[in-house]
């Protein structure tokens, strides 16, 4: 790893061995007074160990590792290098002396201290840092097969199965190192002994019998393939299963297909929408979005939300979150812009919600379901038609209308749910089967647009951002440890009776009494 000395590079673990507590936690202070992020876990992300300990031997034992390759390049310094940089207040460059060494000729010494809860992440996923590149992807990959066969097995009415290995999969995710023995999950929580018993057979043999089965299995093979369709969930998925298709096409090809838009689209579409949108593309498309927003509102925010800003090259969909600084501005802009990006020849179809918001839904327990939370916001749900040349330049925004841009808005509303398989669609009076089928220089692309109010907005950002899980495990943990139902909308506090607002990501982040998190680090 290149060292890193910027002080928004760095991320510290103080081992909290062989430190007397009053001194850890003085320091722990000093560092947060000069702004260094400091984890109470050593986990995934960790740049930085801080100890007091003489061994590069002594480190591994408590950080329960058995080799130095599984650090993964991260510095291990002795104190007197962190408290050089709190003399100076920034991070100083690190001298040979400060590094913690191994010495192999001195063997280790016996310690009593209870090995087993130190590497312990914490109990909660929103509490540790989780990022994209981890050190177990075989063993989660496996979990997370185990997790979608469970959702499509039970559906949305029951996920608890899916949870616990989802649970698994993300306490593996925040690991530090490559799990090479089932032991180090000791004193781990959220392994619940189904995970276990398929990490042994990893682990042991290389591979897990019930994974394989399940990737072989045809009814998975089948529901994974129908589900990947805009709009089918696993009850849709099942019901073609039952009537003996095999294939996209046979659902296609089909006269008796459902009257839902998305289905429909989706279908038409199922090519385009299962390749993965890249970032480019999104970004392009961020530019395009606030370039016309800007126009109508000057002002306003438009960011990048979801998969996109936790730091993923490309994903399902693009997510954009708009707000305005002055509250009640916002209103009546996302028709408007809808009208723009129509007039430019973006849209191809999609769905508009009003907001549904009122101050008692902060109080109310919504029901998180496996698809993600569902909020009262204003949005846009729907398909975007994106230049092919959206994937692989930065495109002046400005220049792009689209070859056959629609004229008039369609319908003078902006939804469009065609009624049946061969509605047409309003731009060029072809079906959306037609029109996928014709010679086209642009791809479509699921686009989700939200609207939030700016006194909401950062409690919508980080709802927005997700990852699903994190906001999952953020919901239980602010209303098991705290007493605060936390939403997209706002934190209510039931032990004071009153609602908490925000004013910034961080903000919220220290209401919940949690360590702030980067995007990037939210991915649980
Ligand atoms: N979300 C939400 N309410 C919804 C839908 C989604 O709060 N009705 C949240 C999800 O929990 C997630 C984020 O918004 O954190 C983005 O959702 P989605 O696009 O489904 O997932 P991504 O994490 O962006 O994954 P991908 O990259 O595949 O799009
Ligand atoms: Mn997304
Ligand atoms: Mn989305």
């Amino acid at each position: 790893m290149a060292e890193v000395n910027k002080l928004d590079k760095i991320v510290l673990y103080l081992m909290p061995e062989r430190i007397q507590k009053q001194r850890l936690r003085d320091i722990k202070a000093a560092s947060r007074r000069r702004k260094f992020k400091i984890v109470d876990t050593f986990c995934a992300g960790v740049t930085h160990v801080v100890t007091e300990c003489d061994s590069l031997e002594q480190v591994l034992k408590f950080l329960l590792l058995d080799d130095v390759d599984q650090l993964h390049g991260v510095q291990v310094l002795s104190m007197t290098w962190l408290t050089a940089c709190l003399k100076n207040g920034r991070p100083v460059e690190i001298e040979e002396s400060q590094r913690i060494r191994q010495k192999q000729l001195e063997g280790l010494e016996t310690d009593t201290d209870t090995a087993g809860s130190i590497a312990a992440p914490n109990t909660w996923a929103c509490q540790r840092i989780t990022c994209l590149q981890h050190h177990n992807p075989k063993l989660t990959t496996a979990l997370e097969v185990l997790e979608k066969h469970a959702q499509l097995r039970d559906g949305n009415s029951d996920y608890s199965r899916a949870l616990a290995f989802r649970k698994a999969s993300c306490v593996l995710k925040s690991l530090p190192h490559t799990l090479t023995d089932i032991h180090q999950l000791r004193g781990l929580k959220d392994i619940g002994n189904h995970s276990a018993q398929v990490i042994e057979d990893i682990l042991e043999e290389g591979f897990s019998n019930e994974v394989e089965e399940i990737l072989n299995d045809p009814w998975f093979i089948k529901m994974k393939l129908f589900s990947s369709v805009f709009g089918v969930g696993s009850a849709i998925a099942l019901k073609w299963i039952e009537r003996g298709w095999e294939k996209i096409e046979d659902a296609q090809n089909s006269n008796d297909i459902t009257s839902d838009w998305r289905v429909q689209w989706g279908l038409a579409f199922h090519d385009d929408l299962t390749s993965p949108v890249l970032r480019q593309e999104a970004d392009n498309l961020l530019e395009v979005i606030r370039e016309e927003a800007t126009k109508l509102l000057p002002g306003v925010i438009v960011e990048i939300v979801g998969g996109f800003r936790r730091g993923k090259m490309s994903g399902h969909d693009a997510d954009f979150l708009l707000t305005h600084p002055d509250e009640g501005s916002e209103i009546g802009l996302l028709p408007q812009l809808l009208q723009r990006l129509q007039k430019r020849g973006f849209l191809l179809a999609g769905q508009a919600e009003k907001n549904s918001f009122t101050p008692g839904v902060l109080k109310k327990d919504f029901k998180l379901s496996m698809k993600g939370q569902l909020d009262h916001f204003e949005k846009w749900i729907g398909i975007m038609k994106l230049p092919k040349s959206f994937k692989d330049k930065h495109t002046d925004p400005s220049s792009i209308i689209m070859p056959t841009p629609g004229s008039d808005p369609i319908d003078g509303s902006l939804d469009y749910q065609p009624s049946r398989k061969k509605a047409k669609c309003g731009i060029s009076g072809l079906s959306p089967w037609e029109l996928s089928r014709t010679e086209r220089a642009w791809c479509a692309r699921r686009v989700d647009l939200i609207i939030s109010p700016f006194s909401q907005y950062y409690y919508g950002l980080v709802g927005w951002t997700g990852s699903k899980h994190f906001n999952r495990d953020l919901r239980t943990y602010s209303q098991k440890v705290l007493n605060m139902k936390v939403t997209s909308h706002g934190l209510f506090d039931f032990t004071k009776n009153q609602s908490i607002p925000a004013h910034s990501e961080k903000e919220v982040f220290d209401i919940l009494k949690l360590p702030y998190h980067e995007p990037w680090q939210r991915n649980c």
